[in-house]
């Protein structure tokens, strides 16, 4: 049933060589190999028969897609609607940014409404976990905790309490004695992970898997883990930010562009329903270089401020610097302005913000990153009942976009009463209920918000 090799595995990108290498051809990087003796255990072998016949594809049953809730509609959203039973799900994110306080509200909910639930902490005692908890709220007794690292028995430990729902917290503290290798190794995390893809596939108990992430941003063991389960959530937000934002970025379940935003209180994680109304909050009425676009994020159109500043600088080569938003599309657009409207931007050093933590990469937010810098400028600033959406292009033409409609609507009803878009979303079938703008150039919204 088993081999036994000596193999050497590059411990950055999980390449397998049977000798020793300085420099691992797959990713390029240097010293990474380290030796182990895997014990090669084919998965398949492990897998009921009866789930392995041979079938023509209108043969094949589907089971109706129950999916258990998680409490949280935000969750429930990314995950494509609840959690999909006998799903493999890995959850990654830096540390302290809320991955076990998220899990352990989700247990609490399933637990009280659904089944039991087993929490497996390798990081944390009984005690400490029962301590977070009683910051949180009360508990079901349908929730068991577990404190193991050794991954034998907490496949004993699953399959005795047989959950609903499994979590652990996390993959990288788990180890299989089979393997000689440290916990937290390529080898160890794949070697864990594929036997917990076997419990939850044959006994149909969905598993989350918090996972660590690495300084380069990838989920330790990068790509080791990210195929063998059915979906990759990243729990990420800025530190300084009560704000977390959870994204897909693989599902099978589901879409992955949905995005799900949280805010890290004094008793647990809150979902927040409306982030628009949250990410315009504290926005300053009747200052330059600011502006409110309307971005979409998943199916969902959040508003958001785009700040800029531009500042003289004596250097002769100004700084281009942005928080939120990609920095090649700020220095394209900062070329655009150059050239195309000539504002001389080769003296100005430009630090452009996305205000509230968010990433994006809508391109409809190009419009305002232009504006917010055309403002800050000139020292103008803009109507705050003004919102502008629409991609740049590079002779200063202004594209469209898509969702025209979604956008529009949440910023009518965050009550904004002037919205320009591209000339080419203009439709009949537009909601009246503001005055909408259809522009084909930035050099027409310059001279509408008088940035001249
Ligand atoms: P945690 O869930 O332990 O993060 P992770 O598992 O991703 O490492 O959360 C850690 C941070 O969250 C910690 O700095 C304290 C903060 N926190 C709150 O602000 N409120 C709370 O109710 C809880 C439980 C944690
Ligand atoms: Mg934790």
């Amino acid at each position: 049933m088993s081999k036994k090799h000596t193999i050497y595995r590059c411990q950055n990108c999980g390449y397998i060589s049977y000798k020793w290498l300085g420099k691992c051809p797959a990713c390029g990087e240097w010293n990474t190999f380290v030796e182990e003796r895997e014990e090669v255990v084919h998965p398949s072998r492990l897998v009921n028969k009866e789930q392995n016949k041979i079938l023509p594809i209108n043969e094949v049953d589907i089971k109706d897609e129950e999916r258990i809730p998680t409490g949280y509609s935000e969750f429930d959203r990314v995950l494509g609607g609840g959690v999909v039973p006998g799903s493999l799900i890995l959850l990654g994110g830096s540390p302290g940014i809320g991955k076990s306080t998220l899990l352990l509200q989700t247990a609490n909910y399933i637990s009280t409404y659904e089944g039991k639930v087993l929490y497996i902490s390798g990081e944390e005692s009984q005690n400490q976990i029962k301590r977070r908890a009683n910051r949180i709220g009360t508990y079901s007794n349908n929730l068991y905790l577990f404190s193991e690292t050794n991954i034998n028995f907490i496949r004993e430990a699953i399959l005795n309490i047989s959950p609903q729902v499994a979590i652990i917290d996390s993959i990288q503290t788990l180890y299989s004695p089979e393997l000689e290798s440290a916990p937290g190794s390529v080898a160890q995390v794949r070697e864990c992970a594929n036997i917990l893809m076997i419990i939850a596939k044959n006994y149909n108990i969905s598993i989350f898997i918090i996972g660590h992430i690495t300084k380069s941003g990838n989920i330790a063991g990068p790509k080791a883990l990210e195929h063998i389960v059915d979906t990759v959530l990243y729990f990420e937000g800025e530190s300084y930010y009560s704000y977390r934002i959870l994204r897909a970025i693989k599902n099978r379940f589901g879409s992955t562009n949905e995005i799900g935003v949280f805010e890290m209180r004094g008793d647990g994680l809150e979902e927040v329903k409306d982030p628009s109304s949250i990410f315009l909050s504290g926005k300053p009425e009747e200052l330059s270089g600011s502006i409110i676009v309307a971005s979409i994020e998943g199916t969902r159109p959040i508003l958001l401020e785009v700040q800029a500043l531009v500042s003289y600088t004596n250097f002769s080569t100004p700084r281009r610097m942005s928080i939120g938003f990609d920095l090649n599309r700020l220095l394209l657009i900062s070329a655009v302005l150059e050239k195309k409207l000539d504002i001389p931007l080769n003296n100005y050093d430009i630090y452009v913000n996305i205000v509230g933590g968010l990433k994006v990469s809508d391109p409809a937010l190009d419009l305002g990153v232009a504006v917010a810098i055309a403002s800050s400028y000139h020292d103008v600033p803009i109507h705050s009942k003004t919102l502008v959406i629409g991609e740049l292009g590079l002779t200063g033409e202004v594209r469209s976009v898509q969702g025209i409609e979604k956008r529009i609507k949440e910023a009518e009803k965050l009550g904004y009463e002037q919205i320009i878009i591209p000339y080419y979303n203009l439709t009949e079938d537009l909601s009246k209920n503001s005055k909408i703008i259809g522009v084909e150039t930035l050099k027409e919204v310059f001279r509408l918000m008088s940035l001249e």
